[in-house]
């Protein structure tokens, strides 16, 4: 199977040769940390050896755990973050496009959790009045506001809907094996349960239960999603030339970019199936890069749609950007402009071409254009949209991300930031043991 292929060379005449140099040699440096395990965080490394390690008797187990819910109309994702992007990512890359799934003989996904819109999960539950669902329930620390706001509501709704004992029959959830009000409930309920693992952060977590199930759900081979993942691990984790590791090669680039003033990475998307992997990707280097003063803003954009709206910016802006573009090499489908006689939209001139070979020269045009305008490029060439092709991408990431953030002297592994407006929401709701921050808050905001 063809690999994904990451091609950083006309991104490098902007870096300058030195810079490049000195970062490959960081790059090197922290993969070394990395699969030494003595660099920060090093406690949250069970990922690394996810795809080498994960037992057949798991995968065998989230498909029969997934096959309960076949019959069912939908199942509800419940999840935020690291606990419901990954999923989502795979899931919409290899959904149709218009109908939303990928094999209609599977239960459709809805998601929650992910936001706190009153009609968000109002308009949910009006849905699903209609059908016969499930929940996966999916929270590491088990007591995320979010996810368990949402999975009151509709924990109550399905009980309501199908009485408690049929609720409990179709209800799993995926937490931590030992911690969490998640946890609690279901013990006292007796729901089924997978454990995440405690060295696999959110952020990494896809390839863990927390992704699969979800995924294996949808009808997506878990087994091909796990090779992809392994073929990627073993490329990246052996000792080729650096220049040859794909994630040395991300790391190293995106890390020389920075160093010469460009802030600002664009993960660019030509398929619109990928905007949820996009999300994913955001969160992963957000999430792990973004310490201490330092990182790379990590935004999305969905080309050729965004040309006509952020284009102009990209082109012509602040000259603090660079665009890192997922190129998905063959369609799917085949669909061709057809001949028209008239012509009077002028467009014969492409008659008789496929319209991916279209988009291929918009993305050809948009790089060089981009290039003339000082926004260095990178591409990631992706064979297909495959299970096996997206294993690959999140293992690359993943391990791109950890080795990024370890050039930058942070601990890609912790997200004290988040906390922030937590502590806040609590003290304005005045969450019993924040009774302190409760009275300064509202001394502040002068209530
Ligand atoms: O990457 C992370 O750790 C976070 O994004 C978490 O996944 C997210 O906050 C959800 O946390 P939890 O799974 O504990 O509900």
């Amino acid at each position: 199977m063809e690999n994904i292929n990451v091609q950083i060379e006309t991104a490098s005449i902007f870096a300058g040769i030195e810079n490049l140099s000195d970062q490959f040699k960081k790059a090197e440096k922290a993969l070394l940390e990395l699969k030494s395990r003595t660099g920060p965080g090093n406690d949250f490394l069970g990922w690394l050896s996810i795809p080498d390690n994960i037992s057949k008797e798991l995968i065998r187990e989230l498909n029969l755990a997934a096959g309960t819910f076949k019959h069912l109309d939908a199942v509800v994702v419940i999840g935020i973050g690291g606990s419901y992007l990954g999923a989502r990512a795979v899931i919409d890359a290899l959904s149709h496009s218009q109908l939303h799934f990928v094999n209609k003989n599977n239960p459709t996904i809805f998601y929650a959790g992910q936001n706190i819109s009153e009609d968000y999960l109002a308009e949910l539950i009006e849905v699903l009045d209609k059908l016969t669902y499930g929940i996966i329930v999916i929270s590491k620390s088990g007591t995320t506001t979010e996810p368990a706001i949402a999975f009151r509501i509709l924990k109550n709704h399905l009980e309501k809907k199908s009485g408690k004992q049929e609720a409990g029959k179709r209800i799993i959830a995926i937490t931590s094996k030992n911690h969490g009000a998640l946890k609690r409930i279901s013990t006292e309920e007796n729901y089924r349960t997978f454990d995440i693992p405690d060295d696999v952060g959110g952020r990494y977590s896809v390839l863990t239960p927390v992704g699969l199930l979800p995924i294996a759900l949808a009808g997506i081979s878990i087994d091909e999603v796990i090779k992809g993942a392994k073929s990627m691990a073993s490329l990246c984790l052996s000792d080729i030339a650096s220049e040859k590791n794909p994630a040395i090669c991300y790391a190293a680039i995106r890390n020389a970019l920075y160093n010469s003033g460009k802030k600002i990475e664009i993960l660019a998307n030509y398929s619109p199936k990928l905007a949820n992997f996009a999300e994913w990707w955001k969160q992963l280097y957000g999430e792990s890069e973004g310490k201490n003063g330092f990182g790379i803003f990590p935004a999305s954009i969905l080309f050729t749609t965004d040309l006509h709206s952020m284009g102009q910016y990209i082109q012509d802006g602040e000259r603090i950007i660079f665009e890192t573009v997922l190129s998905v090499k063959t369609s799917k489908y085949k669909l061709a402009i057809p001949e028209d006689k008239e012509n009077y939209d002028e467009l014969n001139y492409i008659a008789g071409r496929r319209i991916g070979e279209i988009n291929k020269m918009a993305e050809l045009g948009t790089a060089l254009a981009h290039t003339d305008g000082n926004v260095p490029n990178i591409r990631i060439e992706i064979p297909e949209l495959t299970a096996f092709h997206l294993g690959q991408l999140i293992y690359f990431f993943e391990l791109s991300c950890a080795v990024s953030g370890y050039m930058l002297g942070v601990n890609p592994f912790d997200q004290p930031g988040v906390e922030a407006y937590k502590n806040n929401m609590f003290a304005l709701l005045k969450k019993p043991g924040f009774e302190k921050e409760t009275a300064a808050i509202y001394q502040r905001i002068g209530v």
